[in-house]
């Protein structure tokens, strides 16, 4: 895996059919160029982190392979969400973030379409419940939201903590590690499981590497005269 280059190494998911490879390769080639790649470089590296969490977790093998994956289209769904709502550099009206909600929803459906593993689907769909069951969009409590999107939720935070890649994001401004870290641990409990917290926070430097500078926007090929 190229951490620096965002490149995706396609043959880490052999336990796909040659079918869902083509449409998970046409998929992320358009979030690459969706919202000027910011979904595209925060999903990249939420995979990274996901899979150093999942790895300290003692997931391994073809369960990894899952995670990794799940991780990587956790945000497929934005795909259907217009750039003025991703890119918007102020508040989200409500009903812009109702758009927003269902992403994860709508990333499930375009897998389920194409007969990927449950564990990745449900990974996607359930990557924004919330441990005390406040979270979208089932309101899932506890161990009953699948282990991986468990995991992707603590990925998908820190990496938005840690970055300026969402504009959406009422407020926001990057947290340098220590902060970062002392958000999860302050959402223990409420956002997040407090024992994946736990493993996350005794090895935090492992996940400094894993946090990218966006890279430019791909140009869009010019028209045709
Ligand atoms: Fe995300």
């Amino acid at each position: 895996m190229c951490i620096e280059s965002n490149e995706i190494d396609y043959s880490q998911f052999d336990f796909l059919n040659q079918k869902q490879i083509d449409i998970i390769i046409i998929y992320l080639e358009h979030l690459r160029r969706h919202d000027k790649g910011n979904t595209f470089n925060h999903s990249y590296s939420v995979m990274n982190i996901a899979v150093q969490l999942g790895e300290l977790l003692g997931i391994a093998g073809t369960n990894l392979a899952h995670l990794r994956l799940a991780a990587l289209l956790h945000d497929i769904g934005k795909i259907s969400i217009d750039e003025e709502i991703l890119l918007k550099p102020n508040a989200l009206t409500n009903m812009e973030w109702l758009i927003m909600r269902s992403h994860p929803p709508v990333g499930a459906m375009i897998l389920m379409c194409q007969d990927f593993p449950d564990d990745i689907i449900n990974g996607i769909s359930q990557h924004q419940e919330k441990w005390d069951g406040t979270g979208y969009p089932n309101n899932l409590v506890g161990n009953g939201i699948f282990s991986y999107a468990q995991i992707i939720k603590i990925a998908d935070s820190y990496q938005v903590m840690r970055t300026t890649s969402r504009p959406y994001q009422k407020d926001y401004r990057p947290l340098s590690p220590n902060e970062a870290e002392d958000e999860l641990r302050k959402c223990s409990g409420k956002d997040f499981n407090p024992a994946i917290v736990n493993v996350f926070s005794a090895n935090h430097y492992l996940f400094l590497p894993y946090i990218l500078t966006p890279l430019p926007p791909v140009p869009m090929p010019a028209a045709a005269a």
